[in-house]
């Protein structure tokens, strides 16, 4: 059978055109790439590209280490794509802010078409990503994000948190599930109008799945599988993923659906109400083909849910990992909670006063590092930039590893130093290359929101607990190296929440 395939001339001409355009393909890069003035980076090799030269379980410190040999600007290829990275403070910021439109559009890899088939907000593009991000963000600060409206909302909270951490009397706990279950339910009141108990199931499963969907979101097995998109089929983690999507789906559809039943528009109860009003008055108004639908209410909720809880309870639990392991920097943040604030509750108007205690919170974002690469971009036209040319469509990271860890930047970059953030008299200072919220067209919507929680939260434990390692266990021997997910989260290990009321 292959011998009389070899025999037909017209095949072996076909064969010869495929091979040459594959050898073609791999030595000609680097001349193409000189001729049209791309970006340097490492020599791919055939159909792999430079997928042997990175470790895909901590890609972002292998990017990390291949810009301080390319430069800040650079390309690498994971398997046949051609994806550029973006290094270093100035560079990130150039592209993603001066340069917003070119670099600002959402990569839609095979696993992000899976999740939401370019509905809702995080992996959309073009009018339909911008109405409801517009409206996302219009509606969430109606509903108080960033206000006195979700600061009550999360002093609510706060005070559920604390009692759930008072049940383990001080004893060694695992802190992920509570902490998640406080963050989800302020995006939980935004959305829904309504908070869940930590004890309800569906609940549980609901965060449950949402983290495990971003840790396998991350996983090696899946970004094999946005490179091979084949090869889904026969990949366990990404059927595993898809369950939990589904899932999660079911449960969003039903909740939004009891909203439905009961919704009066008078009573405008959270996200859902107010997405559900709007669609209904265009329908009155005989638009049909708006871009209020079932899918973008659908899948805007998953996202805004996704978004914001495993980001801010992640960050929520380095925080406090990082107390336990720099008790000094505890005993100053409470020093300084007790002499600005003393034991009433902690309102966002003194966080003016509390410099040291924002430092802290920023010096551990910076620190965690929790969304290394940010989500994914593509170029929305040719660009030339920094003297590049970068084509329409080409996938872009952004590195924000090397923005929070830039040498150039940050005085001592891999140590816990909330100097970092307060000059020689120990006021605040703003620092430009602070940036885990991203920039840009596409910076994370929730910045406001996820401010507020952490300085709350934060605030409010420290006021009545000390975080220590377990009997035994030295500060030293905490493990600080992260779970790598989509997300960089703290391993999961027990601390003590010990009462000091
Ligand atoms: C500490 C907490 C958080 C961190 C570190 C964080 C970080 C990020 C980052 C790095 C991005 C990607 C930006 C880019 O692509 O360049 C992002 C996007 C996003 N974030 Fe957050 N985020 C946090 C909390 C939240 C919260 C509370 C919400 C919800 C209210 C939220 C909603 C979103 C959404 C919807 C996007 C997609 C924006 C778009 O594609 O237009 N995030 N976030």
């Amino acid at each position: 059978m292959l011998e009389d395939i070899f025999h037909s001339p017209t095949s072996v001409l076909l064969l010869g055109v495929v091979v040459g355009l594959l050898v073609l393909r791999f030595f000609n890069f680097s001349f193409s790439a000189q001729e049209r003035h791309e970006p340097p980076g490492p020599r791919p090799f055939p159909l792999l590209g430079n997928l042997l030269q990175v470790d895909l379980k901590r890609l972002d410190q292998s990017l990390f280490a291949l810009s301080k040999k390319y430069g800040p600007v650079f390309q690498i290829f994971f398997g046949l794509k051609k994806v550029v990275v973006l290094a270093g403070y100035q560079t990130v910021k150039q592209a993603l802010v001066n340069h917003a439109e070119e670099f600002g559009n959402r990569e839609i890899t095979p696993v992000f078409y899976d999740f939401n088939q370019e509905h809702g907000i995080l992996f959309a593009n073009g009018d339909s990503w911008r109405e409801m991000r517009r409206f996302a963000v219009t509606t969430l600060r109606d509903f108080g994000m960033g206000k006195r409206m979700s600061e009550e909302k999360i002093i609510e909270e706060c005070r559920c948190l604390i009692e759930e951490f008072e049940k383990f009397e001080g004893k060694p706990f695992d802190n992920t599930k509570a902490i998640n279950y406080a963050a989800s339910n302020i995006i939980s009141a935004l959305m829904f109008g309504k908070r869940f108990e930590y004890q309800d199931p569906v609940f549980q499963a609901m965060v449950e799945r949402d983290n495990e969907t971003i840790h396998l979101t991350g996983s090696a097995s899946i970004q094999i599988y946005n490179l091979f998109p084949c090869l889904g089929p026969f990949l366990q983690v990404r059927s595993n993923l898809m369950k939990n999507v589904e899932d999660g789906k079911r449960d969003l559809r039903k909740i939004i659906a009891d909203l439905k039943e009961t919704l009066e528009p008078e009573i405008c109860r959270g996200f859902v109400d107010a997405f559900l009003i709007r669609k209904q008055s265009l329908e009155e108004g005989e638009i049909t083909s708006s871009y209020y639908h079932d899918g973008n209410l659908l899948y805007s909720v998953m996202n805004l849910f996704a978004a914001g809880t495993d980001t801010t309870a992640t960050t929520l639990k380095w925080c406090l990992l990082f107390m336990a392991r720099h008790t000094e920097v505890q005993d100053r943040v409470v020093e300084e909670l007790n002499r600005v604030v003393g034991s009433r509750q902690v309102r966002i108007e003194d966080r003016k006063n509390l410099p040291y205690t924002d430092a802290v919170i920023h010096e551990s974002q910076r620190l965690a590092n929790i969304v290394p690469m940010a989500i994914p971009h593509t170029t929305s036209k040719d660009v030339t930039f920094q003297g590049y040319f970068i084509k329409e469509g080409t996938a872009i990271i952004p590195l924000l590893t090397s923005v929070l860890y830039d040498e150039s930047e940050w005085e001592n970059p891999d140590t816990f130093n909330p100097s970092h953030f307060l000059d020689e008299e120990g006021k605040f200072i703003r620092r430009d290359a602070f940036m885990p919220f991203s920039a840009g067209r596409r910076v994370c919507l929730g910045e406001g929101l996820a401010r507020m929680e952490l300085f709350l939260f934060f605030t409010s434990l420290l006021q009545h607990f000390r975080f220590t390692p377990p009997p035994g266990v030295s500060e030293d021997e905490l493990d600080l190296s992260p779970v790598v997910g989509f997300t960089l989260s703290p391993l999961p290990q027990n601390l003590c929440a010990v009462s000091c009321q």
